[in-house]
């Protein structure tokens, strides 16, 4: 089978892109091993980025993002028996919003669905040829094992930190800069109220904690763990000390948890994000440390630039954007990089950690919440970079 263009993986950049395209007239072919109800039911992130929002509510009535999801105007940071709260709204006049990334990918696949887009669940690609051709392709296995090939003019890579498509763009499924921390998040989700208003990131003697949400009715929670932690070790009581011992002073709203996961922490970013007739876009491009809750904005990031770069090349033959597309995506991944980095490494406590360590810790904690200009910094970056610069 043939099309314009051919996009690996069935999460937010990719649906997207399918999308923005589908709206310039550019017929696309998405793939993903998962099936529909999977994707739609794993729950991951939770904040977006303003200029997301603007992008998500773009798609009109196919949102469901003004109306089910939760302006947020500022966060608090809780350090050394202290509470602060940093107000992006008057900072910066920028907001984020709550609104989980599986509620995101409904719509978008609702909406792929109802344009009539091919849109195919449980199709494993097994690799891309002729990268460098103006005719890449996907080799696929479809659910019940037969092979097939997808001819395209251009092939997205939008699959994950797993990729298959990074193989034919830096040439090695793991090129990349890279880096790995010594602590993951243990996540819960747990039927209670909200215990607070806004998002609590807690740096800790006992370690990080977030208190986060996802409804009225559901919250998700974060602790500092190791990251070889088993999730069944805990008992529910074992968890809510350990999260109620890292935000001292704000009583926790408890409930039934019915999940419980590990999250690893790395930064990665692919050496290359282009070659030829192929391109990389979201976790096949880039991690985060989830700190900052960077990850799913910037592969809408990275997509938009895209979006405007195969306009150029399949509306008009132009290869301009795309010549610059990787140099472009790059400007922004990195300031995520470091945002999330520091993000990171300002609020856990690294094992080994001296009495300097963490008293210079509260000092940097200090420079950002007592300076508006630090607090400015968090605020921007948090609700992220203006899309329009392209950076
Ligand atoms: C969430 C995750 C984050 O990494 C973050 O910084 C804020 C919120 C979340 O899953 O809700």
């Amino acid at each position: 089978m043939s099309t314009r263009v051919a996009i690996i993986g069935a999460g937010p950049a990719g649906l997207l892109l399918s999308h923005l395209l589908g709206e310039a007239g550019i017929d696309s072919i998405v793939i993903d091993s998962r099936s529909r109800a999977e994707i739609e039911g794993t729950v991951r992130a939770g904040i977006l980025e303003q200029g997301t929002v603007e992008v998500l509510a773009s798609m009109g009535d196919a949102s469901r993002v003004l109306t089910t999801g939760t302006r947020h105007d500022g966060v608090e940071f809780h350090f050394d028996g202290e509470r602060h709260r940093i107000d992006f709204a008057a900072l910066v006049g920028r907001s984020v919003w709550l609104y989980p990334q599986h509620e995101a990918l409904k719509d978008l696949i609702a909406a792929r669905l109802a344009a009539g887009q091919d849109l195919r669940f449980g199709v494993t690609a097994e690799g891309v040829e002729d990268a460098s051709s103006d005719r890449p392709r996907v080799i696929a296995t479809d659910a019940d094992g037969a092979h097939f090939e997808i001819q395209a003019e251009f092939v997205v890579g939008a699959d994950g930190s797993r990729s298959v498509a990074r193989t034919a763009v830096t040439g090695s499924s793991t090129g990349g800069y890279f880096r790995e921390y010594p602590f993951a998040w243990f996540g819960i989700l747990t039927e209670a109220p909200p215990s607070a208003e806004e998002l609590i990131y807690s740096n800790s003697p006992a370690g990080f904690a977030l208190i986060s949400q996802r409804s009225p009715q559901v919250q998700r929670m974060y602790f500092q763990c190791d990251p070889d932690a088993d999730t069944n070790a805990m008992t529910d009581a074992e968890i809510w000390a350990t999260l109620q011992e890292r935000v001292p002073g704000t009583e926790l709203a408890e409930g039934p948890i019915f999940q419980r996961d590990v999250l690893r922490f790395r930064s990665f970013v692919a050496h290359e994000l282009r070659r030829g007739r192929v391109a990389l876009v979201g976790d096949a491009a880039h991690t985060v440390p989830p700190t900052g809750a960077k990850g799913m904005n910037l592969a809408v990031a990275d997509v938009l630039i895209l979006n405007r770069a195969l306009r150029a090349l399949l509306l008009e033959r132009d290869e301009r954007l795309l010549d610059g597309y990787a140099e472009t995506a790059l400007r922004r991944i990195w300031k995520a990089q470091h945002f999330s980095w520091w993000m990171t490494s300002m609020l856990h406590t690294a094992p080994g950690a001296s009495d300097f360590d963490h008293r210079r810790q509260l000092g940097e904690l200090r420079s950002v919440v007592e300076s508006e200009a630090g607090s400015a910094y968090l605020a921007e970056a948090y609700t992220g970079w203006p899309l329009e610069a392209g950076v």
